[in-house]
């Protein structure tokens, strides 16, 4: 057989992911407003969330997150080329949160940066950093996923405390000269709709004076939008590559609502055990929520060396988009 020509891709080589230890029920959270296990379940699949205690800031867990997948890779934190963390819920303005995760990792030679993309943030990164490697300019990017939604919660409103929490994944991809058939990063398919920016957002911040800022989401309006605009997402990412749903061996989504997600699956004709699942367990992680799944298929198996995988996620911005991963 003639040898196939090789070429620059991103190749996923290590994955992490952190939790928070505090884990509150749906029952806990209707001792705080006015809610019930059933209500959520039904909604949303969510059954459990983690919150972060004090000193689990955005930092702290994607540095967790980002030394476990530095160790699967088995390459030095010395070695690393940049660090890009997706976060709305950054430390602080500046410095960036990935520059933070930079020095707790003693990865002296990279650089880094954070991303705003809310919950697609995860997935813009993998683009952003595939572009680097695929143009040479570093061999390792750290792409972290990292959130502490329970600081911008609004716990007097029941249609969005019960939604969200926190966590981090991460994901280092390191540029390798592979075949076409090989692994690494096939693509990634960005998009926004900022006209759309008011259905979910953070209603205050650095911008506007005295007020720390909560999460404001128009539920209704943010779903009926979802499942077509990821649906289009992947059909892309499909299309672009001459794939068809079938050839998916396992779509790993963001982790919002179980009925998007069934949604979305249902759209790809896809059967429930090629679909990544977490919600139930940590709800709505927002930008760590798409690594936190992968770093779980990974972890039980399930994403096994050639398996083609298909991620997707949408947030505020509106912001959304899709990566078609080999392992
Ligand atoms: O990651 C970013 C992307 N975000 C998303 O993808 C989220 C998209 N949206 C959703 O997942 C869903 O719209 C929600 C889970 C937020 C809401 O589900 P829904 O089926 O769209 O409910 P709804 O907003 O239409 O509300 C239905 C009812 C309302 O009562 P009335 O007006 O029918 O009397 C709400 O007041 O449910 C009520 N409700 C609740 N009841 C008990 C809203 N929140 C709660 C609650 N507990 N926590």
């Amino acid at each position: 057989m003639a040898e196939q020509p090789l070429s620059t891709r991103a190749v996923l080589t290590g994955t992490g992911a952190y939790l928070p230890a505090q884990v509150l029920t749906n029952e806990d959270m209707a001792k705080r407003v006015d809610t019930s296990d059933e209500w959520i379940v039904e909604r949303t699949g969510i059954k459990q969330r983690h919150f972060a205690a004090p000193h689990e800031t955005a930092a702290f867990m994607g540095a967790e997150a980002g030394r476990q997948a530095l160790e699967k890779a088995g390459l030095p934190p010395e070695a690393l080329g940049a660090v890009i963390v997706a976060t709305s819920t950054p430390d602080q303005s500046f410095p960036a949160t990935a520059v933070r995760i930079q020095a707790m990792l003693g990865a002296k030679k990279a650089f880094g940066f954070d991303l705003s993309a809310a919950c697609s943030g995860f997935v813009y990164g993998l683009s952003v950093a595939d572009a680097m490697l695929r143009a040479g300019q570093v061999k390792s990017v750290l792409v972290i996923g990292t959130e502490v939604f329970s600081r911008i919660l609004n716990f007097e409103d029941r249609t969005t405390c019960v939604l969200f929490g926190d966590g981090a994944g991460a994901v280092l991809l390191e540029a390798r000269e592979v075949e076409k058939s090989g692994p690494g990063l096939l693509s990634t398919h960005l998009y926004a709709d900022g006209s759309l920016g008011d259905i979910l957002y953070v209603d205050g911040g650095t911008g506007q004076k005295d007020k720390p800022g909560h999460l404001v989401m128009h539920g209704r309006e943010v779903f009926r939008h979802a499942v077509n605009l990821l649906a289009g997402a992947v059909n892309d990412a499909l299309a672009e590559n001459n794939l068809t749903a079938a050839d998916i061996d396992l779509l790993v989504p963001h982790q919002a609502n179980k009925r998007i997600i069934d949604g979305v699956g249902k759209k790809l004709g896809l059967p429930a055990e090629r679909v990544v699942v977490t919600v139930h367990k940590h709800a709505n992680t927002s930008a760590a929520s798409v690594p936190l799944a992968l770093a779980e298929a990974i972890q039980d198996g399930r994403a096994a060396p050639g398996k083609l995988l298909l991620l997707e996620a949408l947030g505020g911005g509106l912001t959304w988009g899709s990566a078609l991963l080999r392992l």
